[in-house]
């Protein structure tokens, strides 16, 4: 299967880096050219978008989900010739709406990856059309394996789930940052700080999939009756912090809707 990379950038590049340890038959292409060193950098090619739809049996969209109509319609004709596979990333934009785009019926595979993906973590949410056969289906999850969780998802729940996976790691980000900095304000070395955030995020996420015990007990666990543990996460409590982190992602969510309409 020759798969092909319409816009690589952020999350286009950490799904051609994932997959790229699976085939190197990627064609890559953007704008500006900036995907010429990823393309070299991974041993893959670079090339256009006229290529890509001509050549490729697998197409990813990278683009933002505004660019897509414009990207999609010089396309038009020879994607109504070949009816190669497409695989849209965007936020908010539906199977239907690509079909559209793209003016006609081809098999199109909806997936919400976040950027880990780009170091084999990624949790990809994926749901497909009618016309997406069950063995190209079963390539493209073979070939996908290095970018972490492939997960199949009703399409009413990507955007939902795309608020929580697919923007999570910008959340995860400020957190790690923020407990990396109250530790710097102890007198931890910057370096070790960030370091020690990370791997404690990650740990935790780790007994977390591996127990699956629930994460209040697991909490609990670490905070000693009268101990500090528990003054800290008062703080957390008194600042919002559940609340916060829950708000998010609905607010996320609702903007992730507001996008598949315009
Ligand atoms: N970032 C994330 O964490 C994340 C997570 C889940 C889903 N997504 C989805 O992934 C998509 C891409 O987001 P991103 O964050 O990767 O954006 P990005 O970093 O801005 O990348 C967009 C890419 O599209 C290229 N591009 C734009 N118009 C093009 C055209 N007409 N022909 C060819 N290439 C074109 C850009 O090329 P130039 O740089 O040369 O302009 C760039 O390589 C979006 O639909 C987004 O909803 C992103």
């Amino acid at each position: 299967m020759k798969y092909g990379f319409i816009g690589c950038g952020n999350m286009g590049g950490a799904v051609a880096r994932a997959l790229s340890k699976s085939t190197k038959e990627i064609m890559v292409s953007d704008r500006s050219g900036k995907a010429a060193a990823l393309a070299e950098e991974l041993g893959i090619s670079y090339g256009n978008n006229q290529r890509i739809a001509s050549q490729c049996d697998v197409i990813f969209l990278g683009v933002k989900p505004h660019m897509m109509r414009d990207m999609l319609q010089p396309l038009q004709p020879i994607l109504a010739q070949r009816k190669p596979m497409l695989v849209t990333m965007a936020a908010g934009l539906t199977i239907d709406a690509i079909e559209e785009f793209a003016a006609v019926r081809l098999p199109v595979i909806r997936m919400m990856p976040n950027t880990p993906t780009a170091v084999g973590k990624g949790v990809i949410q994926y749901c497909g059309n009618d016309l997406v056969e069950d063995g190209v289906l079963q390539d493209w999850l073979r070939d996908m394996q290095p970018c972490g969780l492939l997960d199949p998802l009703e399409e009413r729940l990507i955007d939902a789930a795309s608020a929580l996976s697919g923007s999570g790691p910008a959340y995860m980000y400020v957190f790690l940052e923020a407990l990396a900095d109250g530790a710097v304000a102890c007198g931890i070395p910057r370096a070790k700080a960030l370091e020690y955030a990370a791997m404690t995020m990650a740990g935790a996420a780790e007994m977390y999939l591996q127990t699956k015990q629930h994460p209040g007990a697991m909490k609990d666990a670490v905070c000693s009756p009268g101990g500090s543990t528990i003054m800290g996460l008062r703080a957390l409590e008194q600042r919002g912090f559940r609340g916060a982190a829950m708000e998010c992602v609905l607010q996320t969510y609702a903007k992730n809707k507001e996008l598949g309409k315009q």
